[in-house]
């Protein structure tokens, strides 16, 4: 096991009615920025209620709406430049991960004297931030609770992750009811994406993580058990708790801490979704099972691995290692495209042609050195092919 540092100094609030805690934002200043999509907070009744709570606790607010789906560099700098015309104290996100995540990049950028885009290419910019604060509607990217934040350049094709300490969120208000009128497609890509978290810090050479392993696998098992139930049952409470809370864990560092390898599969995905703009969770979803039947066949020593996946989190009874790891896979891909009803292949998220597999491909090769198995262009096109 590595050495690490474990630090997730983010106040969670969680449960039914939580979102009064907000008024704790009076603590540190007058004047938000709140941050928000496309308007699912205005038809469900948050930004309401958020606003009566700021209201009453005599915080002003400055609004920052609009936030794309794979949020934009352009949405982040003009964030930026409302907090400094404004004198912003604070930036509060109501939203999923795009709009936390731009939320983040917006307090970094606030209290820097560059452009934003410099933060997200080199995240040893990021010194501090203004205080973060967010209200979780959406179960997938963990942003709630961790360091990253990912952001795009659409008219250069890039969406690249950022990350620093100062991006942790002060306090997150995680309700699960707030996560009710979650489509059925985002609610079967939400989980596909907390599962790949679980996965990219889970399928390590590292001996000796059985903490961060059996982790791992209660946070796969409780979603693999939930996502159908969500699915069907949109306002089943137990489903949305737990689905928000295993989320979250999934990418706060008590899976990857001391396992740690490079991820393998996000850094694929974001370049579906820098020249595609898909939907983050179909893409890791139609990548993953692509990915694991490519890692076994170069790699047999990770037939240990998948097997002990297979054994542990599907109950495979098979006891020969190759077997058992074909097996884990199968059911992996039956899960995500029978189960979850996510899309299978590339095409079917609208991806018609291979012309770009080169240029994404070299790009998503960069850092690969550290991963489970590392993975060359010509691996990576090989997987983008099969996934087609
Ligand atoms: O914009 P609004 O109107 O709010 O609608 C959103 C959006 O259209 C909607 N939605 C959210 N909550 C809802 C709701 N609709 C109804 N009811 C609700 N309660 O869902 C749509 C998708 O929202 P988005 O925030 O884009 O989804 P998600 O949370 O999956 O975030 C995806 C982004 O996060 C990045 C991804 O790359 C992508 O850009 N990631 C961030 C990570 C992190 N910060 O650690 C790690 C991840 O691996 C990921 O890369
Ligand atoms: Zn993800």
């Amino acid at each position: 096991m590595y050495n690490f540092r474990f630090s997730v100094p983010t106040t969670i609030y969680f449960g039914k009615g939580q979102i009064s805690h907000l008024a704790e934002l009076k603590d540190y200043g007058s004047k938000a920025l709140l941050v928000y999509g496309g308007g699912s907070i205005k038809r469900n009744g948050i930004y309401d209620a958020a606003l009566k709570i700021l209201g009453d606790a005599g915080v002003a607010v400055t609004e920052l709406s609009g936030v794309e789906p794979n949020p934009r560099i352009e949405t982040v700098r003009k964030g930026v430049d409302l907090c400094k015309s404004e004198g912003i104290d604070m930036v509060l996100a109501i939203g999923g991960g795009s709009t936390i995540d731009c939320a983040k990049v917006v307090a970094a950028g606030a209290v820097y004297d560059g452009d934003a885009w410099d933060l997200v290419l080199d995240p040893e910019k990021i010194k501090e931030a203004l205080p973060i604060f967010s209200v979780l509607t959406l179960s997938a990217t963990g942003s709630e609770m961790d360091e990253f934040a990912v952001i795009s350049d659409m008219s250069k094709n890039e969406k690249w992750g950022t990350g620093a300490q100062a991006l942790k969120p002060t306090m997150s208000v995680l309700d699960p009811t707030y996560t009710y009128s979650v489509s059925k497609k985002q609610t079967a890509a939400g989980t596909a994406d907390m599962m790949s978290h679980t996965f990219e810090s889970y399928f390590t050479k590292e001996p000796g993580c059985d903490v961060q392993a059996r982790f791992a696998e209660g946070l796969l098992k409780t979603m693999i058990k939930y996502g159908p139930v969500a699915l069907e049952k949109p306002d089943n409470y137990d489903a949305r708790a737990n689905l928000m809370w295993a989320a979250s864990h999934a990418i706060n560092g008590l899976v990857a801490a001391g396992s740690q390898p490079a991820w393998c599969v996000h850094p694929m995905e974001h370049e579906l979704s820098a020249f595609y703009d898909i939907t983050h969770g179909e893409g890791l979803a139609i990548l993953t099972p692509a990915w694991m039947d490519f890692v076994l066949k170069k790699d047999p020593s990770t037939a240990a691995n998948f097997a002990a996946y297979g054994r542990n989190v599907w109950d495979i009874a098979e006891t020969d290692d190759e077997k058992a790891a074909k097996e884990a896979i199968a059911k992996t891909r039956t899960f995500f495209f029978e189960t979850m009803g996510l899309p299978a292949n590339l095409r079917a998220v609208g991806i018609d042609s291979d012309e770009h597999f080169g240029v994404m491909a070299e790009k998503a090769a960069k850092g690969s050195e550290g991963c489970f198995v590392p993975l060359t262009k010509a691996d990576i096109i090989e997987i983008f092919k099969a996934a087609f």
